[in-house]
Order: C-alpha cells, then sequence, then structure tokens
C-alpha cells in the first residue's frame, strides 16, 4: 500500500471512530491538505496569533548564542522536522552560514512540495548553504538518519506543534527523538507559554474568522473525500481556554440539528443543535511542566531561550546524565 493510501485509511478509520463516539471529536491533524496549510499561512500572519512573531523574535535576538551552542563540537547536522516555510528558521541559517559554521541543513516533511519549496527558496538566499531534503514521517526519517550519521545532530521542532499532543502523547514523542540522540546531540523545541487567559483566547478565536474556516476545513474534507454531506456554514467554532490546565481546546459546534451521510464510510452521523465536535488542543506551558515532561522522557533542560514580551520559550534539551 502507497504512504498515501495507508493515510487516507487512517483518516477514514479515525473518522469513523470520533463521529460515532460520544461527545464526538476529530483531530486536527487531519486539517493539513493543501487548503489546510493555507489557511494555517494565513493563521500564522493573524495579529492575535502572536506565536510565530514571538518565536521569530527569540531566534533573531539570540542567534549567537545559539550558533555558539550548537557548533561548540564543530560540524553537525540541523534537522528541522515539519519545517514548513522555514521563515524563523532562516534566520539561524542565515547567522550559521554568515559565520562559516560547518553544518548541513536537514528539513523533514511529509510533503515533498514543501521541501522542494524551501530548498529553492533557500538556494536563492543562501547559495552556498548544504541541504539534504528527506521527505517522510518524522520518525521514519530519524531513524534512518540515525543509522548511518555519525556528526552530532540538533534537532529542531518549531512553533509549540507539541501542544497539540495531550501530555502523554508529548512525553512519547520526546522519547521517541531521545532514542535517536546520542549525549552530544540536541533537541531545540518550541512551548508556548500560560499567560493572559484573554490573549491565549484571542489567538485561536480571531476577528477575522480564519481560525474557524481553519477547523471547518476538516468537515470539507470528509464531505469531498468520504462522499459526505456536512453542512458546513451550520457549524460554527468556538474556543476555550482553561488557565488552570493551561489547555485551549477547539470545537466545531451544530448551530442546527442534521443527519451526515457519510457514504464511503457506509455511517450516518445525527447531530443535536449545539452538540460539538472536539477537533484540537493547544497545550500552554510553564517551566514546571516542561521539566516534567524531560524528566519524564529522559532528556534534560540544558538551555530556555525566552522572547522579551514573555510570551513563548524554545527549550534546549540533551540526554539525561546518569551520575556516575
Ligand atoms: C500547529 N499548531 C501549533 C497550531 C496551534 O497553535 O495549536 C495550530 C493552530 N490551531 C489554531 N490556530 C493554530
Amino acid at each position: 500500500m502507497t504512504k498515501k493510501a495507508t493515510f487516507q485509511l487512517e483518516f477514514e478509520n479515525h473518522v469513523k471512530e470520533g463521529l460515532t463516539a460520544f461527545p464526538k471529536y476529530l483531530s486536527s491533524k487531519y486539517i493539513y491538505d493543501e487548503r489546510g496549510d493555507e489557511l494555517f499561512q494565513q493563521i500564522m500572519a493573524l495579529p492575535e496569533y502572536y506565536l510565530t512573531q514571538a518565536e521569530y523574535n527569540i531566534m533573531n535576538q539570540h542567534k549567537s548564542e545559539l550558533r555558539e551552542l550548537f557548533s561548540a563540537q564543530g560540524a553537525f547536522d540541523l534537522i528541522e522536522l515539519g519545517a514548513g516555510d522555514g521563515k524563523k528558521t532562516k534566520v539561524l541559517l542565515k547567522e550559521l552560514a554568515e559565520n562559516k559554521v560547518n553544518f548541513t541543513y536537514i528539513p523533514v516533511d511529509i510533503s515533498q512540495h514543501a521541501i522542494d519549496d524551501l530548498s529553492n527558496s533557500l538556494t536563492e538566499l543562501l547559495p552556498h548553504l548544504e541541504v539534504k531534503g528527506e521527505q517522510g514521517t518524522y520518525f521514519k526519517v530519524l531513524e534512518r538518519l540515525a543509522t548511518y550519521n555519525t556528526r552530532p545532530k540538533v534537532i529542531i521542532v518549531l512553533g509549540s506543534n507539541i501542544g497539540n499532543l495531550q501530555h502523554p502523547q508529548a512525553i512519547d514523542f520526546l522519547k521517541k527523538l531521545k532514542e535517536v540522540m546520542s549525549c552530544e546531540d540536541f533537541l531545540f523545541m518550541g512551548f508556548d507559554q500560560k499567560k493572559d487567559p484573554l490573549t491565549i483566547q484571542n489567538a485561536y478565536a480571531d476577528s477575522q474568522g480564519v481560525t474557524q474556516e481553519f477547523n471547518r476545513n476538516l468537515l470539507h474534507r470528509i464531505n469531498k473525500e468520504m462522499d459526505a454531506n456536512f453542512p458546513v456554514e451550520q457549524f460554527e467554532h468556538w474556543e476555550s481556554y482553561d488557565p488552570e490546565t493551561g489547555t485551549a481546546k477547539s470545537y466545531l459546534i451544530a448551530t442546527e440539528p442534521c443527519e451526515v451521510i457519510l457514504k464511503k464510510l457506509d455511517i450516518t452521523a445525527s447531530f443535536k443543535k449545539w452538540e460539538t465536535i472536539h477537533c484540537e488542543i493547544s497545550q500552554k506551558y510553564d517551566d514546571d511542566i516542561v521539566e516534567w515532561l524531560a524528566k519524564e522522557s529522559g532528556l534534560e533542560i540544558a538551555n530556555i531561550f525566552e522572547d522579551e514580551d514573555k510570551m513563548f520559550k524554545d527549550y534546549v534539551f540533551e540526554i539525561k546524565k546518569i551520575p556516575s
């Protein structure tokens, strides 16, 4: 079976499970087709969505410290998981390249298209940079790299993508990263921070309704790919941030009762008025939570970088040293 067919089957099974459960749920990981990617780009440019600018500021403000830290042991591979358009990473790449640091940039993405676009834009910006794009799922690529790679690695995961995972899944993710790391390697990862709840609420309930369209893309995809008839406009987006747990939750809510027929899956999903579909969590963190996640995963925090407005942090992790 091709990778695409496997992913499609996984998506169909997920929809079947999620829409026959109570309460109903769907995973935000299936938002990202071409339209979903485009809507996420629009979200990142929204004035309310502070995360992107805050992390960009961290990269810009701390680029020379990052260069010193990453290049301290000589030549290395900089492996970025989920590289996207690389806007934030380019700040670091430029800093490293201009200071003649010996490194190879390895962007990893599920989409070959995203890798090609990024590689082409980098050829223009930094013609001497060595770029080796790797298409595939994060762990397949990392396992492959770990087997033949002898140089130290810096693995970077930006954008607080880990926040879309529940804590146990996040620990699983970190543990898997740890498994492919050696003692000299670093993991550099973004974690959005707890802050004024209204700032977080507004970031996910933007005034232009882009986040609503982003979530609704799940329903559009199901209509298109599973021959379904969701009345998409009748589903409204609702965001709820809980400052106690630090979890922002996204829902789509049926504003009218409806029967949705999913022909390809041979199921019907009935919605009462105001019934919800839980679509996404965006977890917010503080140092204690990140420290706990690291400990549970066998990692330790080596360094923390924060933006001046104290919105976002990037943590540097290394493998926990066993005391001798
Ligand atoms: C990709 N991820 C980190 C985004 C977030 O902030 O949770 C996805 C997103 N959902 C709504 N807006 C942005």
